[in-house]
């Protein structure tokens, strides 16, 4: 099976957990995209539900798949998450961000009460770390902010490239009006040790350690779609 096949099965097995009524969290990515285009025909076909978008792509695609949305000043409290990750481990903390939504995806999920991450098993990882951990920093004084995040890893024993991702030869600019640093520190021995000292830096909007926040983890391999933890 393609990538794109296996992100598809996790996709469509999380829609079996949307019932009709619940205020859903749309993620961002194409894992997402995938649930997203899936959803859209369940609503087509009289599924009742109310969205809030992760990113304004995610938006876009509803918008034009007539899936009802919402803000969460509207509905501060949603029912269910459900979104992609860059890298999942065994005590479902996430690395997520590779597509930028990483502020606002971490605002939806910690409204909701529940979230599901939709994965192929590429994602799925023994310790976080090979995938770079996005970081969201305001633009000004942003070389400094990156200073401050090197001292941070250094802390906790970590060291590599902050790397301000840049997309088509220009800085990438999140939905916020961010930027991004990729920070490539290899494995993250203690992630809550790292989350907790980029949390307190001034400049950093948010990172995109997600602990605490998946409830159920559906994986999607060649043998079938594994769900790790539960609802
Ligand atoms: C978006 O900012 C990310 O957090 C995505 O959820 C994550 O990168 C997974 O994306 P893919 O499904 O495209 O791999």
């Amino acid at each position: 099976m393609t990538a794109d096949a296996l992100k598809r099965e996790a996709a469509l097995a999380a829609l079996a957990y949307v019932t009709p009524g619940m205020k859903l969290g749309l993620g961002t990515g194409t894992t997402a995209r995938l649930m997203v285009e899936a959803l859209g025909e369940k609503v087509a076909g009289g599924l009742k539900v109310i969205c809030v978008p992760t990113s304004e792509a995610t938006r876009a695609q509803a918008e034009g798949l007539g899936i009802p949305l919402t803000t969460l000043d509207d509905e501060p409290k949603l029912d269910l998450t459900i979104d992609g990750a860059d890298e999942v481990d065994s005590s479902l903390r996430l690395i997520k961000g590779g597509g930028g939504a990483l502020l606002r995806e971490k605002i939806v999920a910690f409204a909701s009460q529940r979230m599901i991450v939709i994965v192929d098993q590429s994602k799925k990882v023994k310790d976080l770390g090979r995938f770079p951990l996005p970081v969201e920093v305001t633009p000004f004084a942003h070389g400094a902010t990156a200073l401050r995040i090197r001292e941070a890893a250094g802390a906790c024993g970590l060291n590599g490239d902050v790397v301000l991702r840049q997309r088509e030869g220009r800085t990438f600019v999140t939905d916020g009006g961010n930027y991004i640093y990729d920070c490539s520190f290899g494995v993250i021995t203690d992630p809550a040790a790292l989350a907790d000292r980029l949390a307190t830096l001034p400049g950093v909007v948010e990172h995109g350690l997600f602990i605490g926040f998946a409830n159920l983890v559906l994986v999607a391999g060649e043998g079938g779609v594994v769900s790790l933890g539960s609802l």
